[in-house]
């Protein structure tokens, strides 16, 4: 989904229509059965579930994950495609995700998980240590960007390996920007790099929300890679089924997946 720049939308149920106004006073109305209508839904779904804290209400085999459940079906999809030797995660803040990461894979039968935080709370890493799936977990303390973070994660990954990096610790756009020049060398030819969390420039205004959302995102930070790495690309991938008339997921995420098409400059 795009982010949606409708400022009044009304549901009409009875008549199966969603009306939506856009800022400059246009009104599309569609039919429920429409991609149209479930998107303006949809945007006004998300935009709600952040208000409302929705992703905080989730857990992953145990532990908090702080995702949309969309967001893990849809990443389930890329493991299940990639089947990366290595994940490397920044931000883990509870585990759910590394654990979930960490639970594809063994479901696949290879791969394993380095999260990366500059936080990890004493009752975070003893519920990760502790945990069935630890022995496909390793964890990194610093930021995700400092020299020594990224010289611990080179050592504990072979040059033949094939990484999938998540980035999902803070979401400015400075440090998604420096995540990016860091991590693109960890991805390898055809390597992936997925970046949570573009949604911001569309909350702004949201409770929670800053005044600089509109620029100071993840996205900006992925356009700003892009125009200082032309062998990477947004990918956006097909549903790998698809018997609906939806083409595009509702998330989080949006444009979040960066493929290496070529050769290292
Ligand atoms: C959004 S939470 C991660 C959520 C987690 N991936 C999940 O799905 O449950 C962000 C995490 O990033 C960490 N973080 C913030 N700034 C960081 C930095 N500069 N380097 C590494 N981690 C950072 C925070 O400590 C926090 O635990």
């Amino acid at each position: 989904m795009t982010q949606d720049k409708t400022s009044l939308l009304t549901i009409d149920m009875a008549r199966g229509e969603v009306a939506a106004v856009t800022a400059d006073g246009t009104r599309r109305v569609h039919r429920m059965d429409t991609p149209e209508a479930f998107e303006a839904v949809s945007a006004a779904w998300l935009r709600c579930g952040w208000d409302t804290k929705y992703v905080y209400g989730f857990t992953w085999l145990g532990r908090p994950v702080i995702q949309l459940p969309e967001d893990l079906l849809r990443m389930q999809e890329l493991l299940w495609r990639e089947r990366p030797d290595v994940i490397v995660e920044t931000g883990v803040a509870h585990g759910g995700s590394v654990v979930f990461h960490a639970s594809i894979c063994a479901m696949i039968g290879t791969g394993r998980v380095i999260g990366v935080d500059i936080d990890i709370r004493p009752a975070a890493r003893a519920a990760i240590a502790a945990h069935p799936l630890a022995p496909r977990i390793a964890l990194i303390d610093g930021d995700s960007t400092a020299p020594a973070t990224l010289a611990a994660l080179r050592a504990r990954i072979a040059p033949e390996e094939r990484v999938l990096v998540v980035l999902d610790s803070a979401h400015t756009r400075a440090h998604v920007r420096a995540e990016l020049a860091a991590y693109a060398p960890l991805v390898g030819e055809r390597g992936a790099i997925f970046v949570c969390d573009g949604i911001m420039a569309a909350l702004c205004g949201a409770p929670r929300s800053a005044a600089d959302w509109g620029w100071n995102n993840p996205q900006a930070a992925i356009d700003d890679f892009l125009a200082a790495h032309p062998d990477f690309a947004v990918e956006e991938p097909a549903f790998p089924f698809n018997e609906g008339a939806v083409r595009r997921p509702v998330t989080y995420s949006p444009r979040g997946l960066l493929r290496r098409t070529g050769m290292r400059p």
